[in-house]
Parts: structure tokens; sequence; C-alpha cells
């Protein structure tokens, strides 16, 4: 089953306006000289900055993604985003269920739910985030945190064309530390089962599950070579030109 393989920068909360539009120019720059990537490029930069990095993308294969969404359309919700003013402003994607949204704002797999399901309907693609603590991992949780996590968290309505999974073990973000490679294989497969199981083996199949935390040019060829292992969700990486391109490159892209 061909799935194409997606590289995906999540900024974070990191870049003004300045840096911000720099490592846009600097990432189109770097795919449009790839000429036609086989891989899927996509950077998620904060909400302050979606409108410049659009702009900075301007002709390059590089999608846009936000970070999160309230699950209303408008109304009153302070300093919150709608998926809607997402897709206004040119979004392709948005990332639900970060682990640090899971835990920064209290996000419950029922919330994570309803915001995707309000993505879906603004006709934005989701990539929903998953991963164990290390307390759980230690306990021997994983699967079952993971599964918990997508039968609550992945809507009904998830499809290969709208729905992304990324994997994402809290105890590997941001730390250098990584699961094996037969770890993470482990865990994408019993993903992909649950997701079966849930959306049927056609979605399963052909949904794209993306392994996060601590992706490097150094360890990306070992990890994107895993049959079902297809991109990565990329943090620190994302945030510099060499570094987050260096990731496709060395996996063959
Ligand atoms: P790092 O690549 O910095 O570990 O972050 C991973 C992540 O959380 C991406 O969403």
């Amino acid at each position: 089953m061909a799935r194409k393989i997606m590289i995906a920068g999540n900024w974070k909360m990191n870049g003004l306006l300045e840096d911000g539009v720099a490592l846009a120019k600097g990432v189109a720059a770097e795919v449009k000289k790839m000429g036609k990537p086989e891989c899927e490029f996509l950077v998620c930069p904060p909400f302050t900055l979606l409108t410049s990095v659009k702009k900075a993308l301007r002709g390059a294969k590089v999608a846009l993604g936000a970070q999160d969404c309230h699950f209303a359309e408008k109304g009153a919700h302070t300093g919150d985003i709608s998926p809607v003013m997402l897709k206004d402003l040119g979004c392709q994607y948005v990332i639900t269920g970060h682990s640090e949204r899971r835990a920064d704002h209290g996000e419950s797999n029922e919330l994570i739910c309803k915001k995707s399901q309000a993505a879906y309907n603004a006709g934005l693609k989701v990539i929903i985030c998953i991963g164990e603590t290390l307390a759980e991992r230690d306990a021997g949780k994983t699967i079952e945190v993971c599964t918990k996590q997508i039968m609550g968290s992945v809507p009904e309505t998830a499809t290969a064309a709208n729905t992304v999974i990324a994997y994402e073990p809290v105890w590997a973000i941001g730390t250098g530390k990584t699961p094996t490679a037969q770890d993470v294989e482990e865990v994408h497969a019993a993903v992909r089962k649950v997701l079966a199981k849930k959306l049927g083996k056609g979605n399963a199949n052909k949904m794209r599950i993306l392994y996060g935390g601590s992706v490097k040019p150094a360890n990306a060829k070992e990890f994107l070579a895993l049959p079902d292992v297809d991109g990565a969700l990329i943090g620190g990486a994302s945030l510099k030109v060499e570094d987050f391109i260096a990731i496709a490159k060395n996996a063959g892209f």
C-alpha cells in the first residue's frame, strides 16, 4: 500500500515575524530545488505567523498547518481560533491532541475528537497526536494508552484522506531520547490494527502514521524506513532549514 511520506514541522511556540519568515523562505527555496519531491512537506507555525508564512511559501510544494483549533465555528470563545478561520487563512492542516496541549490545557480525548470533527467540517485535514508518558511505558501500557487515545480522539468520520495519525511518545519529545526502531514499528503496527477496527481496513491501510519525538537528520532514515512509519512530525529540528530538509534527504527524498 503506497502511502505518501509526510515530513511535517511543528514549530510550536517559536518564531517572531522576521525569523519565522526567513525559516519559511529557506524551506520553500530548498523544496523548490527538489523539483517534484516524492514526499509531502508541511509546516505548522504559530497562529501569529500563518499569514506571513503562507506568503513566504508561495510557489513551493509545502503545505500550511496550524497547531490547534477550537471546536466551534465562531462565537464567544475569547482567545480561541476556529477551524473556519484557519481555512480562511489558507491552512490545509491542523494538529489536534498534541501531548503539550493534553498536558498544558488538560485536553481530553473527547475534546480532541470534537476539534477534529470541526476541522473536517471546515475542510481541513487533521493530524491527531497520540503517545504514552514514561510512567505509562514503564508500566507496559503503551499500546493500551494509544488504543484508548485513538478510540476516543479519532472521529468516526475519519478517513485516510482527511486524517493523519502522529505517534509521539511524550518522553521522547524534545529530550533527544527515542524508542528503538523495533519499538516504533511495534506501536505503529498496533495503531494500524486499532484504526482498522475503528475505521475499516481500507482506511487503516491507507492512513499515514507519523512518528514524532527527537527526530533528527541522523535518525531519520532508520525511522522512515520502517514499514508502518509514513513520515515524521518534527519539533526542534524543524526550526533549522538544513536539519528539516536533511531529514527528508537522509530518508531518501
Ligand atoms: P521534538 O522533535 O522537538 O522532539 O518534538 C516533537 C514534537 O512534539 C512534534 O510535534
